[in-house]
Parts: structure tokens; sequence; C-alpha cells
């Protein structure tokens, strides 16, 4: 795994970190109609699994998990609670106030590393899973990389169901070809702005973008990151050892402000599910976004007229966004819980969930032939590239640097201000340093 173990150990020294509930600003989130569905879910044989997902292939996806672990423990009733929202902007909110409340659901989606870590391991919200682990013989079928994210001083804390590529381009073959555009198995940056070019001349948004819930924009920079100044910098510039004057963030940041000349207007208004529709729909070109963004063209049907590369310049590089479940100190069911772990961890689960999700198995045991061509492309960049985990999802950086870049990011996108950008990220990584002293 690629520098995995070196972010891992310069985290273990990190105690004192600020608590996400404050980067989140929570407190003024009520809970909603959340009320009625905590009342079903207090019932007495149940399950209440909480996740933000909500898009048509997520629903799909998370469906498959519920059937698997219905299948294994019949008569107990699934409490489905979502919070839309991509990449759990608002999920996330909620969460902090049912777990200040003291009433956590039996299980809740967060990424491994910093997200698990720091939100909600260290302060004390979750159970370790350590003998799960054993006993299922999770450590043996799951790379030692993941599990390190998935654990903390020596304990696993929840357990990962698949691993998205954060770095996917995706584009419709159709507006390619009606614009004589080749696109081969990588593209450059160059050959980025040449298409877009083309496209633009044509009066077609060369890239779909949205920012709505405010993680886009940190995805598609830290993307652009990866693709201009590599995998060293990126992992470096994340993990707070090079400082954000470095030249190929000036450049990245430079690049990022021209691809959003080439966007679509309404952006700010718009979901992610809403931008990857655009291509589907054969009206844009291109969409840098994780491969949740194939589950939706999987839920549409659309996946002859879709294709993919990497994002520009980012060949051989895997950013990694790994969704994983908990098991919460007081949950309602234990037992339940438990066993819907039980299910997670399987490859019968793996196999059913990840196929409509977008993403691969955690287990590196998986029927290959179940996935689709797509799958098995990402199956082959994870087992050959270098790995890299998002700080737009949390998994590379604290909850309060995620909530810093955001910021940073909705600002950029609308006054591509770079000097003043790269100094927001050099802000929230120096307070960082001095929160994690
Ligand atoms: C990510 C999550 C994915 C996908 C995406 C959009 O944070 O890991 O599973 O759901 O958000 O909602």
């Amino acid at each position: 795994m690629y520098n995995l173990t070196k972010a891992m150990t310069s985290r273990a020294s990190r105690r004192g970190v600020l608590r996400g509930g404050a980067a989140l600003g929570i407190g003024s989130i009520g809970l909603g109609p959340l009320g009625s569905r905590l009342a079903a879910a207090q019932g007495e044989d149940a399950l209440e699994i909480f996740s933000w997902w909500t898009s048509p292939g997520e629903a799909k996806a998370l469906q498959a998990l519920f059937d698997a672990f219905t299948a294994a423990n019949p008569g107990v009733e699934v409490v489905n609670s979502t919070v839309s929202g991509g990449a759990g902007v608002n999920a996330k909110a909620v969460l902090q106030t049912r777990l200040q409340g003291g009433q956590p659901p039996d299980s809740w989606q967060t990424h491994i590393g910093r997200e698990l870590t720091d939100l909600y391991v260290i302060p004390g919200n979750c159970e370790p899973i350590t003998d799960l682990y054993q006993s299922e013989g999770w450590a043996d079928v799951m790379p030692a990389g993941l599990v390190e994210q998935a654990s903390w001083e020596s304990e696993q804390y929840s357990i990962p169901v698949g691993v998205h590529r954060g770095n996917g381009f995706w584009y419709n073959k159709t507006v390619m070809a009606d614009n004589g555009i080749e696109v081969g198995d990588t593209m450059s940056v160059d050959e980025f702005f040449a298409a877009a070019d083309t496209l633009k001349a044509a009066g077609v948004p060369a890239l779909a973008f949205s920012n709505n819930e405010g993680f886009q924009g940190p995805q598609t920079f830290e993307n652009t990151l990866l693709g201009v100044a590599g995998p060293e910098t990126y992992n470096a510039l994340f993990l707070g050892e090079t400082s954000w004057d470095d030249q190929g963030a000036r450049e990245a940041a430079e690049i990022f402000a021209r691809m959003l000349d080439y966007v679509n207007e309404d952006f700010s208004a718009l979901a992610w599910s809403d931008a990857i529709a655009l291509v589907i729909e054969g009206k844009a070109g291109f969409n840098s976004m994780g491969d949740w963004a194939y589950g939706e063209v999987l839920a549409k049907n659309a996946q002859e007229n879709i294709g993919w590369v990497s994002h520009p310049g980012s060949t051989g590089s895997f950013v990694l966004v790994v969704d994983s479940f908990t098991l919460p100190v007081g949950a309602p069911h234990p037992e339940n819980a438990r066993n819907w772990l039980i299910t997670l961890g399987s490859k019968e689960a793996q196999e059913a969930f990840n196929p409509l999700k977008g993403s691969i198995p955690a287990r590196t045991d998986a029927n290959r032939d179940l996935f689709t061509p797509y799958h098995q492309w990402s199956m082959d960049s994870f087992s050959n590239d270098a790995l890299v985990p998002s700080a737009a999802h949390s998994q590379a950086c604290s909850p309060a640097f995620q909530q810093a870049f955001y910021d940073a990011t909705t600002a950029f996108v609308t006054d591509k201000d770079v000097d003043t950008y790269l100094a927001m990220l050099a802000d929230a990584a120096a307070m960082d340093a001095e929160a994690t002293a």
C-alpha cells in the first residue's frame, strides 16, 4: 500500500486532535423526521443502519446489503435511516447530534482513516471489533493497509465493505464521437484541454461540475493535484509534511481554475448525481468523480455509452475512498449490530454490494467474473498503482482540515484566486499542526 504505514505512524501522535463535532459546527441541527424512524428502531428485534446512501445507485447497493443480512437473520426488522447529501455532508452532522444525545443507531457508515478515528473512535463512540476480525479471519483476506486504516491502537473499529476509486474521469462516448474526439486509455492534462476547447466551440460544457454538497470541488482539486504533482507530493501535502506554497500545488490550482472555465453554469445548484446525469444524458462531456458515479451509470443502464479514464494526469494512482461500518458504544441492538458487521465482511455480501455501488470489494478473494469491465479495471489499478487516501472524504486528513478545504474550495470555484486558495490551505494545515502538536 502506498505510504499508508507512514501515514498511520504520524497519526499515532495525534491524540489531541480537534474533535470532529466542533469542526462540523453541530448543535444547531435537530433530529427532524428521524424522530419517527428512531422510534421504530427502538423495537425489540430491529437493526437501525445509518448512512447517506440515497441516490438510485447507492440505494440499490445498500438494499443488497440489507438482503444479505435478512437472509442470514430472518425476523430482524431493518430500519434504513438515511440523510441525503453526498460524502455525508448532512448525515455526519445529524449523527453527531444523535451521538451527543446518547441515541446512536446500531451501525453507521464512515470512511476508514481519519474520519473513523478522529470523529468517532478517539471521542469514544465506537466499540472495538477486533474479536470479529479474528473469528471471521478478515485480516487474512483484506490488504493490510485497509485493516490498518480501520484500526486505532492495535484494535479494529470498522469493517470495510467496498473500496471506491476517487479519481475517475467519466465521459459520454456519443458526445466524443460527434465532436471527433478520441479518448484513449489515459488522458493527459493537455489532451483534456484540447478536447475541452473542441467541446466549448460546439457549445457543450466539457466538464460537468457540481458543488452544492461542497465536496465535489475538493474532490476535483485533489484529483488535479494528484495528476499534476504526483502521489508523493499529494501525500506529503495532506500529511502536513510539505507546505502549500509548493510549486506543484500552485500549478494544480492554476489548472483547476482553467478547468473551471469549461463547466456548466449552474454547478453550485447541482448535486454530484446531477453532474454525472449531465454526462449520461449527453449534455456535457466529462465528469471527475469517484466511482459511485459508475453506480449511477449502472442504475440507469447507461454503461454502453459511458467510458472512463483516470482524471487527467493521474494514471498510475488510485485515490482511496473506503466505506466501512462501525459498532457503536450503546448500540440499541448490539447482537444484531455484530451480525450486521459479520454480513458486511462476508464474501457473498461484498460480491452483491460492490457490483451495484461501483466500488470493488475490500476482500481480495471475491470472484472477479461477477464484476463489470470497469470494476475489473479498478481491481487492477488497486493491485498495481500508488494508493493515496482522499482528503475530500476525510480519509487522509483531520475533519477540521477537511472543513477548511471545503470552505476554501467553495470560495475558489467562484473567485479562482490561486494565492488566496493556497494561503487558506496553508492556514488550515498550520492550525491542524498546532492542534495535534
Ligand atoms: C462518499 C462515499 C461513497 C458515495 C459518495 C457520494 O463519501 O464513500 O460511498 O456514497 O460519498 O455520496
